[in-house]
C-alpha cells in the first residue's frame, strides 16, 4: 500500500464517522452517499448471490471533488450494506478521479472496468489536450476487497479521430468473448461510441464505432449496450443535443437508440428516445440479474442551474430505485423492481370524484387510476395534462426546478414513489417516468387529486442500510 492509499483510506473513514447535522431530507427508499457527494451508478451487477451497486463518490465535499467508487451491496435490493470504498484515485494513471465504469462477473472474482482521469495543470482546452482518460481494470476476489488494478488503454490507444474525452467503459461477455463500449467525443465535436473486443479481459482491440448519420450532440457519456426481447438498445447520456421539447429540457439528456444489425459490424441506430422526463436523471446503467434487466440512474444532473438544500447538511444526491426495464414493442418501459412492494406496511383506498385531499405517510407508494382527465398536486409538485402534454410543475420549494413536460396525451394510470426528498413518477405502466428531487416544507405531504377515479396509498418502511465491516 502506498502512502497516498493509506491516507485516503484514513480520511474516508474519518469523513464517514462524522455525524451529519440532523437533516430532514435523508432518504428511506433511495441510496445516497453516507457523506459528501454522489453521482453516476457504477459496476452494477449480481455477483455470487448479491447485488452490488458502486457509485461515483466524493466523501470529502458535498459539492463534488475527487471521485472514488463508493459501494453498497444487498441480497434482496432492500437491506443494504455500506461497504468500504472499492476504488480510490491512488495511482498515477487515475490520480484525478476513478471515473465511471462497469462490472464483469468472473468465476474467480469481480472485474471492474473504469476510467482513470488525469488533468494536467497548464493552459489547455481539456478537450484536445491536457487530459488523459485511461481504461483501467480492477480485480476483486470477493467483490469487497480490492486485489489489483492494471492500466489497459491510454489516450494514445484510442482511434486518432477522438478527442481526449473517451470514458465510462461498459463491459460484458457474449459468445465466449468480451466486449466493451466507451463513450467518446470526436475531434470535430460529435458524440459516438467505440466498440472494443477481447479474448482475455486484458487485451482489447477497437472493432467498430457507432454513431448517428448526423451528429447528435458533442459527447456521449456512460454508454450501455444490451438486448431485451430480441432487440438491441444503445443507451447513452448525450451532451450538446440540439433537440428541444419533452425529454430534452435538462442541461443534458439520457436515453437510448434502438440498434438494428450487429454492433460488431454493420448496424444502424434508430431514433433516440429519452428515458426520463423529470429534472433529475442522468448516467443510467443496466445489468442482468439472471431473470430480468435492472436499470439504476443518478437522480441528479451535471451542471444544472438548480440546487439541493442537502448540500448544507454535508451530502448531496441519490440514485433512483432499481427499475426493471422491459421492451414493449420496441420501446423501453421502466417500473420499480417488485421487491419494493415488500416494504409496504399499511394501505388506504380512496374513491375520488371532484377534489380529494389525502395526508401522506413519510414514505409512500401511491397508485392512481382515473376515468376522467386527472390532475394532482403533491405538496408543491403538480402534474396535469395540457394540450396533449403531461406537465410537471414544481411550484415552490423546488430550489430552482420549475417545469418539465412529457408527451403523454392521456393520464390513465400513475404510480408515485414518494420518498422524503425524491419523487419517482411512473406514468401509464412505466411508459414514461419523471424523476425529481423535491423538498416539501416540514416534511408534511398532502396529495390532492381532481377528476374521478381510484387511489391506493401504501405506506412504506425504509430500506435498511448498515455498515459492513471488513474483518
Ligand atoms: C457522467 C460523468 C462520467 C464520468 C463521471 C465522473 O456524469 O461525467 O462521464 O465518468 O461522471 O464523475
Amino acid at each position: 500500500m502506498n502512502a497516498l492509499q493509506k491516507d485516503l483510506i484514513k480520511l474516508t473513514k474519518e469523513a464517514e464517522r462524522q455525524t451529519l447535522p440532523d437533516c430532514p431530507w435523508r432518504l428511506g427508499l433511495h441510496l445516497m452517499p453516507p457523506v459528501g457527494w454522489l453521482n453516476d451508478p457504477n459496476g452494477l451487477c449480481f455477483f455470487r448471490g448479491e447485488y452490488h451497486v458502486f457509485y461515483q463518490y466524493s466523501p470529502f465535499n458535498a459539492e463534488g471533488g475527487i471521485k472514488f467508487w463508493g459501494h453498497y451491496k444487498s441480497k434482496d435490493l432492500l437491506s443494504w450494506e455500506q461497504c468500504p470504498v472499492m476504488l480510490y484515485s491512488d495511482q498515477a494513471y487515475d490520480v484525478h478521479g476513478a471515473y465511471s465504469g462497469s462490472a464483469l462477473c468472473g468465476e474467480d472474482g469481480l472485474y471492474l472496468y473504469y476510467t482513470g482521469n488525469i488533468k494536467h495543470g497548464g493552459e489547455y482546452d481539456y478537450i484536445l489536450d491536457g487530459r488523459e482518460n485511461n481504461t483501467i481494470l480492477a480485480y476483486s476476489p470477493d467483490g469487497v476487497r480490492l486485489g489489483w488494478k492494471r492500466l489497459l488503454l491510454g489516450y494514445r490507444d484510442y482511434p486518432d479521430s477522438v478527442s481526449r474525452h473517451v470514458r465510462d467503459p461498459k463491459v460484458w461477455e457474449q459468445d465466449g468473448k468480451y466486449y466493451m463500449v466507451l463513450g467518446a467525443r470526436t475531434k470535430d465535436n460529435t458524440g459516438e461510441v467505440l466498440v472494443y473486443a477481447s479474448e482475455d479481459k486484458l487485451h482489447w482491440a477497437h472493432i467498430n464505432t457507432i454513431r448517428t448519420p448526423e451528429a447528435f450532440g458533442y459527447m456521449w457519456e456512460c454508454p450501455d449496450l444490451f438486448e431485451i426481447g430480441g432487440q438491441w438498445f444503445l443507451s447513452v447520456s448525450p451532451q450538446g443535443v440540439a433537440e428541444k421539447g419533452p425529454g430534452f429540457e435538462n442541461v443534458y439528456a439520457a436515453g437510448y437508440f434502438p440498434l438494428f444489425g450487429d454492433f460488431r459490424g454493420n448496424c444502424e441506430l434508430g431514433k433516440f428516445v429519452p428515458l426520463d422526463f423529470g429534472f433529475d436523471f442522468y448516467a443510467p446503467q443496466t445489468f442482468f440479474d439472471g431473470k430480468r434487466r435492472i436499470l439504476i440512474g443518478w437522480m441528479g444532473m451535471p451542471d444544472a442551474a438548480y440546487s439541493n438544500p442537502t448540500a448544507a447538511y454535508g451530502w448531496q444526491h441519490c440514485l433512483t430505485v432499481p427499475r426493471e426495464i422491459t421492451n414493449r414493442q420496441g420501446h423501453l418501459v421502466m417500473n420499480p423492481v417488485q421487491e419494493i412492494d415488500s416494504l409496504r406496511e399499511d394501505s388506504q383506498e380512496y374513491l375520488y370524484s371532484g377534489e380529494c385531499a389525502i395526508n401522506l405517510p413519510p414514505l409512500s407508494d401511491i397508485w392512481i387510476t382515473c376515468e376522467t382527465e386527472l390532475s394532482l398536486d403533491l405538496s408543491g409538485v403538480s402534474l396535469k395534462t395540457e394540450a396533449g402534454m403531461l406537465v410537471l410543475t414544481v411550484r415552490d420549494g423546488g430550489f430552482g426546478r420549475e417545469t418539465r413536460t412529457a408527451s403523454a396525451d392521456r393520464l390513465k394510470e400513475l404510480r408515485i414513489l414518494a420518498d422524503t426528498s425524491a419523487l419517482e413518477i411512473y406514468v401509464n405502466g412505466g411508459e414514461q417516468v419523471l424523476s425529481v428531487r423535491w423538498y416539501p416544507e416540514n416534511g408534511q405531504k398532502t396529495l390532492t387529486l381532481s377528476g374521478k377515479g381510484r387511489a391506493a396509498v401504501y405506506s412504506l418502511r425504509a430500506m435498511r442500510v448498515e455498515k459492513y465491516s471488513l474483518s
